[in-house]
């Protein structure tokens, strides 16, 4: 039997209504703040990644599905979002229309060890901010995921997490001093931080091991070390958070485990979700712009993941959602009478569920229990004559007469 790849799962028909729910919610609420979505590829250029994830990632030296095309070009399943975003403001030369706002929503691939929350092919929904350079911005998107996971009924189970990781100026210093803590600590650290401790030091300070935790509370933080300007960035930053009354934990050990960022890097985290349980993770990434061979210009942005929030969802309420209404029709007359009329009810943006043909009214009662429609609308010959049908609420249980000119308005006054 043919199966799917480790790690890669179908979304089938009664778990699409969740996803189309989250993605609707992002058009909704991403756009009460200027984001419009934009669709990038699913692969690009392998450098692409190598020069915005960093060479030194686990996501570019361990994680990616990286194939020679028949042109013998080297080419990767994009890991992420950011990168081809940014690749394409530099492409298009946006830079002269800022503040440019995008989001976007699709798969990603990871070539890891797949657990619960962790696939090889996830889904994200992310956004990108371009232009603004001051914590006002930070703040704003920081809100905005908050609004989003609100909206959606998670925010109670969530925590926002927030750290600056400071700036190359103040960054390069910080870095030779916890590469020398973490010599002298190299002893009590496993196999991979003593490999990644000169390479990308800052990942030590993220190690799951728990002696390797243990033994890095000791090293200095970021924060403790911060410039003028990134110390000032991040007061505001937290100033501004409280203005909005957006609540936050300052986690001063939070690393990302992509290279691009400076200063602002934040993740919501969840306790339902055991080891992998960070939702949503982002941050500043001011350098990357130019790095990648645009003009210079500030940046900030986050992704969600999207099997996360299907897990910590209440898929019951969300799945319950049936037709408004089911469409009970008896006798030939009846039926052609009932293709119109769901019909026209359809136009004024009602959902219908259309008896297609025969039944009893008993079986049909039951199909629009199995519909979960909120009303039941009967329709037979002695309706037809007096130009009327019978309105059932079928979580009342009560039914009425209602003419048929009166149709829409009975039910979109109680929809
Ligand atoms: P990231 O932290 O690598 O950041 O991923 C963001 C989110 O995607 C994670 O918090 C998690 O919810 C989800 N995720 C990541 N890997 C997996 C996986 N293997 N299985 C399931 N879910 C996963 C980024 O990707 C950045 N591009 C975010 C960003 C945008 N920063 C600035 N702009």
């Amino acid at each position: 039997m043919m199966q799917t790849v480790r790690g890669v799962h179908d979304i089938l028909p009664d778990e699409v209504a969740i996803w189309q729910f989250l993605e609707a919610k992002a058009l909704t609420i991403f756009g009460l703040y200027g984001f419009t979505e934009i669709r990038s590829p699913l692969f690009e250029k392998t450098e692409l990644f190598a020069r915005a994830v960093g060479a030194t990632t686990d996501i570019v030296e361990k994680e990616m599905y990286t194939f020679a095309d028949r042109g013998g070009d080297s080419l990767s399943l994009r890991p992420e979002g950011t990168a081809s975003v940014v690749r394409s403001f530099v492409q298009q030369s946006l830079h002269r229309q800022l503040p440019w706002k995008v989001w976007y929503r699709g798969p990603m691939f990871r070539y890891e060890r797949p657990q619960k929350g962790r696939q090889r092919q996830f889904h994200q929904i992310g956004c990108e901010l371009f232009g603004p350079v001051g914590p006002l911005a930070d703040a704003e998107l920081m809100a905005m995921v908050m609004h989003y996971l609100g909206d959606v009924g998670l925010q109670a189970a969530l925590v926002l997490e927030i750290n600056s990781l400071g700036c190359l100026a103040c960054r390069t210093p910080y870095r030779a001093l916890l590469i020398a803590a973490l010599r002298q600590a190299a002893a009590h650290l496993c196999e991979d931080c003593n490999h990644r401790m000169e390479r990308n030091p800052l990942r030590v300070l993220d190690c799951k091991r728990e002696t390797c935790r243990a033994t890095v509370t000791a090293a200095p933080i970021m924060l403790d070390h911060l410039c003028l300007g990134c110390r000032d960035h991040f007061y505001q930053l937290k100033g501004h958070l409280e203005t909005l009354g957006v609540p936050y934990v300052v986690n001063p050990r939070m690393v990302r485990g992509l290279d691009y960022y400076n200063r602002t890097a934040f993740e919501v985290t969840s306790v339902g979700l055991g080891a992998q349980n960070a939702v949503a993770a982002g941050g500043r990434y001011d350098g990357l712009v130019e790095q990648m061979g645009g003009t210079s210009t500030p940046a900030i942005g986050f992704a969600m993941g999207m099997e996360r929030l299907v897990l910590l969802l209440d898929r019951q309420k969300i799945l319950a959602r049936g037709m408004d209404v089911y469409l009970a029709t008896l006798g030939a007359s009846a039926e052609n009478a009932g293709l119109v009329l769901a019909e026209t009810l359809r136009r004024g943006g009602i959902s219908v569920e259309l008896n297609l043909g025969g039944g009893s009214l008993k079986s049909q009662m039951k199909r629009a229990d199995r519909a979960q429609a909120r009303f039941t609308v009967m329709l037979g010959d002695t309706e037809i004559e007096k130009r009327s049908v019978i309105i059932k609420d079928m979580a009342e249980g009560v039914q009425q007469e209602v003419a048929r000119s009166e149709i829409m308005d009975y039910l979109l006054t109680r929809l």
